[in-house]
């Protein structure tokens, strides 16, 4: 019997996991049944004891079950738990062990494909969700000199950077009080209202030329933002196409204990997804 593995979450169906380690899996020659399997916040447990009964080794686990994944681990990794999220499941024994690859695929794809480290970086965070925590943290983690978290529901953001607990670095702004102009190296979106498709707004009418602008978003969910960000002067954007692709490679070398090499694979959903876009 092949090992088992599966992508769990609601809605799932266009979920670009199973052929991306479909086509990490070829690269090492490992014949791997990797499936999408619906699951809501009812039924995740019930639905994820019975993959582990029929062979499931592995799992990643995405909206909105990432928080319902930490709960039910039996062992997180640090990275995990200071995120509160997990996206990464491995059976170990009769148990299951998590992970966050988020903030690691992030980084990654900031450094090797944008050339971009956050070391000693000004960045600006809009969002406070499950998305935006495990960049903050990497952020911090990586060496940024400041933080600010921006989010329509001043509150969240007040907490996330509670939580991070490096005030000299970190600092929560409500969204309309926030100062764009005055020069952040990255913005990152990382708020959920490109899914709307309504058109970005943000109190800013001209973004420094340096300023690189990023959405953890791909295809038309990233579109308001990246479309906002060219039009107020950025002349690097990127949606999170990447970011995909190498949160699933960390995630590919935990279960598998080899790396994957991504190029050919995002530049195959790259081209997936222009093609898309064109229809
Ligand atoms: P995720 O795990 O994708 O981050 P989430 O935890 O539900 O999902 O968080 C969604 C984020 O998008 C939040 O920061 C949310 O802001 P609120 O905390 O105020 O709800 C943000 N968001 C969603 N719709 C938005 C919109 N139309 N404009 C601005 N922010 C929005």
């Amino acid at each position: 019997m092949h090992s088992r593995y599966a992508v769990f979450g609601q809605p799932i169906a266009h979920s670009l996991s199973p052929r991306i380690h479909t086509l990490f899996a070829a690269q090492f020659g490992i014949a791997l049944d990797y499936r999408a399997i619906e699951a809501g916040r009812e039924d995740f447990v019930q639905v994820l004891d019975a993959f582990a009964r029929n062979g499931g080794r592995g799992a990643n686990v995405t909206l909105p079950l990432k928080e319902d994944a930490a709960a039910l681990c039996a062992e997180c990794s640090e990275r995990a738990r200071r995120c509160g999220s997990v996206n990464t499941l491995l059976r170990v024994g009769d148990m299951w062990h998590g992970d966050s690859t988020d903030g690691a695929g992030l980084l990654r794809d900031l450094r090797e494909h944008h050339d971009f480290d956050p070391r000693d970086q000004r960045i600006l965070l809009l969002g406070a969700g499950g998305a935006a925590r495990a960049a903050a943290f990497a952020f911090i983690d990586a060496g940024a000199a400041e933080l600010v978290i921006a989010n329509r529901t001043f509150e969240r953001a007040d907490t996330l950077a509670a939580a991070i607990d490096a005030p000299s670095r970190v600092a929560a702004r409500a969204w309309t009080e926030l100062s764009i102009g005055d020069g952040f190296d990255l913005v990152v979106n990382a708020t959920a209202a490109g899914h709307a498709g309504a058109a970005f707004d943000l109190p800013c009418d001209r973004l420094a030329s340096r300023t690189f602008c990023y959405d953890l978003s791909y295809g038309k969910a990233a579109s308001p933002f990246l479309d906002w960000a060219r039009a107020t002067g950025a002349s690097h954007v990127s949606d999170g196409l990447g970011m995909l692709v190498e949160q699933a490679a960390e995630s590919f070398a935990i279960w598998h204990g080899r790396r994957p090499d991504t190029a050919p694979v995002h530049a195959e959903l790259r081209a997936q997804l222009v093609a898309a876009s064109k229809k």
